[in-house]
């Protein structure tokens, strides 16, 4: 098989400013000499992709996957190494990047189809297939900004896939759709191999990486770490994970991982019982609010804050945030805080992180965001199911004949 992506010695560094928070004038006076960290976000990285595979890039949060799918999409340009791609390429990477907010979504399509090299006619024809498959015929002349994220993803991708590029990069944005898209795009990507086209995908869910990819690559902090058939890889993965979580086990607000431009910064996530009482257990079934005190260091109009979480190996379970939950604050400043009232907590026995965000209005600008700000513990309550990861509540019955 001829390989259609081949990544050689690919280093990739970030300069990191210290002193962000300095007025303009203390920066100017400093002169150009703005003082920096350097920091290698990948480092000699090399594997190569065949032509017509489904490619998976795995490690923890802060490995430089997503960087290294801006570097395939030549949305970044690598500091040393080379990468050679033989075909076009359409690329889906974080929520909605590519959209114009202020434009509708047909604007954003047009838009879209053209950086992506269509040509007005193209899109024309392909128009009604893109919108019928994000599922958004309603709002598709609505600004996108007021779309949900589950629609701005759905949109987002049906434009990648509908551009018929060679090779399709997505990061992690599967995760967010709900099951009925996400069975679409499982049917797409079969297609596509069967049109001898490339994915590379970035994604938390390792049951999917496993059936999904032929082959993955491992990184961990910046550096690869194995490449190789996908079955094998993720199970060493999955257990690697296992272990070095388990050592940080007694310290449950050990970070993994921070970023955001700080205007407004999450201080700290409560998780309260029905008592009022602050708790790191709780049973399934329980009510529990979920409490984010944040620091406005500004006033910062329309935050928007958001709560997920993940399970010790990544599996991310739940997201919401205040937009899609119509929750509008007009403006932050000072110290406050956000409750997410949960009624009944619907998962099983089990260990969990939250993680906590606050971002601007439209979710494209990160004003902090907090991994493993907390971590909590359920215990077997009511439902009591078998397995897995939620407790859905179900009864059996069988025909009496
Ligand atoms: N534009 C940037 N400037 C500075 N650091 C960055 C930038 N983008 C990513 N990073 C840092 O590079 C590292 C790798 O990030 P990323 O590629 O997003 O990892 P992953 O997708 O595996 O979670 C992280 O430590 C992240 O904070
Ligand atoms: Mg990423």
């Amino acid at each position: 098989m001829s390989e259609i992506i081949e990544v050689d010695g690919v280093s990739k560094r970030f300069r990191m400013y210290r002193e962000r928070n300095q007025s303009l004038k203390a920066s100017l006076m400093r002169g150009r000499r703005a003082k920096y960290d350097e920091f290698w976000a990948l480092r000699d990285v090399g594997f190569s992709i065949p032509q017509g595979s489904t490619f998976g890039l795995i490690g923890e949060n802060g490995s430089g996957k997503s960087t290294l799918l801006k570097c395939l999409a030549r949305i970044l340009v690598p500091d040393e190494g080379s990468i050679t791609v033989g075909g076009s390429v359409a690329a889906l990477l974080e929520l909605g990047s590519g959209f114009h907010p202020e434009l509708t979504g047909r604007e954003n399509v047009y838009l879209n189809g053209s950086i992506l090299g269509l040509g007005k006619r193209e899109i024309d024809r392909k128009f009604d297939e893109i919108v019928d498959f994000a599922g958004i015929e309603t709002f598709i002349d609505q600004p996108v900004k007021n779309y949900s994220s589950g629609m701005y993803v759905r949109l987002g991708f049906s434009v990648a896939i509908n551009v018929d590029p060679d090779i399709l990069l997505v990061d992690e944005v599967l995760a967010v759709g709900d099951a009925a898209f996400q069975a679409k795009c499982m049917e797409k990507f079969a297609e596509f191999r069967a049109a001898g086209k490339t994915v590379v995908i970035v994604s938390h869910a390792m049951g999917s990486m496993r059936t999904m990819c032929d082959h993955v690559a491992w990184l961990d902090h910046g550096r690869l770490v194995q490449s190789g058939p996908a079955t094998s890889l993720v199970d060493e993965y999955v257990d690697a994970t296992h272990v070095e979580r388990a050592v940080q086990g007694d310290q449950p607000e050990h970070e993994t991982g921070r970023h955001g431009s700080g205007e407004v910064t999450v201080e700290r996530v409560e998780l309260i019982d029905g008592d009022g009482q602050p708790v790191t257990t709780l049973r399934t079934g329980d009510p529990m609010r979920i409490r984010v005190h944040y620091d406005a260091h500004e006033r910062v109009d329309k935050p928007v804050f958001g709560l997920a979480v993940e399970t010790l190996e990544g599996v991310y379970v739940w997201a919401y945030h205040t937009r899609d939950g119509g929750l509008e604050i007009d403006a932050v400043s000072g110290k406050g805080s956000v409750d997410c009232v949960v009624p009944a907590v619907p998962l099983q026995p089990g260990t969990f992180d939250v993680i906590a965000s606050v971002v601007d209005w439209t979710t494209q600008h990160t004003y902090d965001l907090r991994r493993k700000v907390v971590r909590f513990d359920v215990e077997a309550g009511s439902p009591r199911e078998s397995g897995g990861i939620v407790a859905m509540g179900a009864t059996w019955t069988r025909e009496s004949t």
